[in-house]
């Protein structure tokens, strides 16, 4: 380990930092081949910069055949051949250095991909030296799978693979399976895995699925209402925290790395578990809580403002006084965040895309933006199954339209606001061809929005939606107060206004956000008197020194100090 990754940070330097998730596949191509890669994030720093973010999370950079874009590795030590090679990666984390960037990347230690070497190895016979390494059963006597277990993905998360003739578990896809962590080898081995790239420099990682790791002992099927959510139960094996604690002990402490798990199937009440400092596991957390507040597995449903206030209000007592949490509105798993909270017409995507960036980079929480809503990147308009590439709806396709167990115009009705792929669409780079992701054929089709939602045109226009988030990230800098301050929901009942404070010490500012297209004159509650507004995502018409009441235009959002 290099003497300064353990010094230079203190302990506590991920509350402060805004992160940036690049998903390479979708980010710069530098090739012409069509797949971004890590070149063309080299390319991208200076944007990076110039935005004003700290750490980027990349989503898997390792060697894969791709049956989930990267989130199936097979070998944990290598670069995937189309994202370049370790001498690019290498270059990118020193470039990303020179700059004061820090990276983390991503750990997907939940499943492996089937051509990895250990599953090669495990496969071969039951007693091969790596069989332990993944959860193999025998089936049912009548040969069907040892218990009802889902896959997320469609259909049953057993495998029969007939060199041996028993099943392996796989909760992903079928390329996906599941390791067997009650074997410490299998620790011990993923452990060294971290080491070596936590020695190349890279400051931490974002935790794929982690939750999921340790399995219940019993395999027992689920029952009826355990079935609508599997994730509740895969989430809560015995050894979790166990398991954890051993690797915040024997790796994320020693280098002081920052660690986010993706808290798939954790309820708000076990947060602390996973997040309390005393506890030594993890930083930090996603929760689901938010970005499937209107979502039924791929259906869509309704959501309200007091709902979405109720899901903030209940994330900050989560992270409590000792924990912390994050904030996030879009990944490469959902949808786009103006189109999902915001108003993507016309005539309000800028003012909502702002006023969202205001609403995300004013939590007590670390921000974790991504790729393109910096820009108010939309979702795509999908018409048909064949525009889309994602594993996901590939899987449910076949398990529920094929079947005729749902309408194909009632399925392509919700996925195309649902879909993962709504985000995983290129980067909008500029007026060029293909939005100036690549000069080739693109992976995943551009959205053709592209003449207008792009990055070079908003660089040029200091009211596009890239400077509102480049000034929102330069003000949480500045003030400790927006990142540390007591959050406070001031009104949660309101259906069309989102107020809430951050007051550290006699610091205090208030965030009022207009969630509607309809302008309302809007009564501070109690007495709060405005001293000044900070930054606002409007031309300007704010309310003025000693105001406790204001005009609320349509979709905006004002940070105020408080007298
Ligand atoms: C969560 C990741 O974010 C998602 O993209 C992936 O498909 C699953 N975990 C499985 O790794
Ligand atoms: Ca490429």
């Amino acid at each position: 380990m290099s003497q300064t990754t353990r010094v230079i940070r203190p302990s506590s330097w991920w509350k402060e930092v805004v992160v940036y998730q690049v998903y390479p596949r979708s980010f710069n191509d530098s090739n012409g081949d069509g797949i971004g890669d890590l070149n063309g994030i080299t390319a991208k720093l200076d944007y990076l910069k110039r935005l004003g973010i700290d750490v980027v999370w990349l989503s898997p950079h390792f060697d894969s055949p791709n049956a989930d874009n990267g989130y199936d590795i097979r070998d944990y030590r290598q670069v995937m051949a189309e994202f370049g090679t370790m001498a690019d990666f290498d270059r990118m984390l020193e470039a990303m250095k020179a700059r004061g960037i820090e990276l983390i990347i991503d750990l997907v230690v939940n499943h492996t991909s089937d051509e990895h070497a250990w599953f090669a190895a495990s496969r071969r016979s039951r007693d091969n030296p790596h069989r332990d390494y993944y959860i193999w059963r025998d089936g049912k006597p009548d040969g069907t799978p040892p218990n009802n277990y889902p896959s997320f993905f469609g259909g049953s998360a057993w495998k029969l693979d007939p060199i041996t003739g028993q099943f392996y578990l796989h909760y992903f896809d079928a390329k996906q399976p599941d390791l067997n962590w009650e074997n410490s080898q299998v620790r011990s081995d993923v452990f060294d895995l971290m080491r070596f790239w936590l020695d190349k420099g890279v400051a931490g990682f974002r935790m794929d699925v982690i939750p999921l790791i340790s399995k219940q002992p019993s395999l027992a099927d689920l029952t009826p209402d355990q079935l609508a959510h599997p994730e509740f139960v895969y989430a809560n094996g015995p050894h979790v925290h166990e398991y954890l604690q051993r690797m915040h002990r024997e790796v994320l402490a020693p280098y002081h790395a920052m660690s986010v798990g993706e808290a798939f199937g954790v309820t708000l009440e076990q947060a602390p578990l996973f997040t309390d400092p005393r506890r030594g596991e993890l930083n930090m957390i996603f929760h689901f809580d938010i970005v499937r507040l209107d979502r039924e597995n791929w259906r869509k449903t309704d959501w309200t403002l007091p709902a979405l206030k109720a899901a903030y209000t209940r994330i900050d007592e989560a992270a409590g006084l000792r924990g912390w949490t994050t904030s996030y509105l879009c990944n490469h798993d959902n949808p786009r965040a103006v189109s999902h909270f915001g108003d993507d017409s016309p005539a309000w995507r800028e003012r909502s895309a702002k006023a969202l960036a205001t609403l995300m980079l004013t939590q007590r929480a670390t921000p974790f933006l991504y790729q393109g809503d910096e820009l108010g990147m939309t979702n795509y308009p999908f018409q048909s199954v064949q525009d889309y590439d994602d594993v996901e709806i590939r899987g449910q396709w076949r398990q529920l339209v094929e079947t005729g167990l749902v309408p194909a115009a009632e399925y392509l009705g919700h996925v195309c606001q649902t879909s993962r792929d709504n985000a995983r669409t290129p980067m909008q780079w500029s007026q060029e061809v293909n939005a100036g992701f690549t000069t080739g054929q693109p992976w995943l089709a551009v959205n053709p929005n592209y003449l207008e939602i792009n990055a070079a045109a908003q660089l040029e226009d200091p009211d596009s939606v890239f400077h509102h988030y480049r000034r929102l990230i330069a003000l949480r800098r500045q003030k400790p107060a927006l990142v540390h301050g007591a959050y406070l929901d001031i009104d949660p009942k309101h259906e069309q206004i989102f107020a809430y404070t951050r007051s550290l010490a006699d610091e205090r500012y208030l965030v009022i956000v207009n969630f509607g297209a309809r302008p309302l004159g809007y009564a501070l509650p109690g007495s709060l008197r405005i001293e000044r507004a900070v930054l606002d995502n409007t031309s300007g018409d704010t309310a003025t020194a000693g105001a406790t009441q204001l005009r609320s235009a349509p979709w905006q959002a004002t940070i105020y100090k408080l007298d």
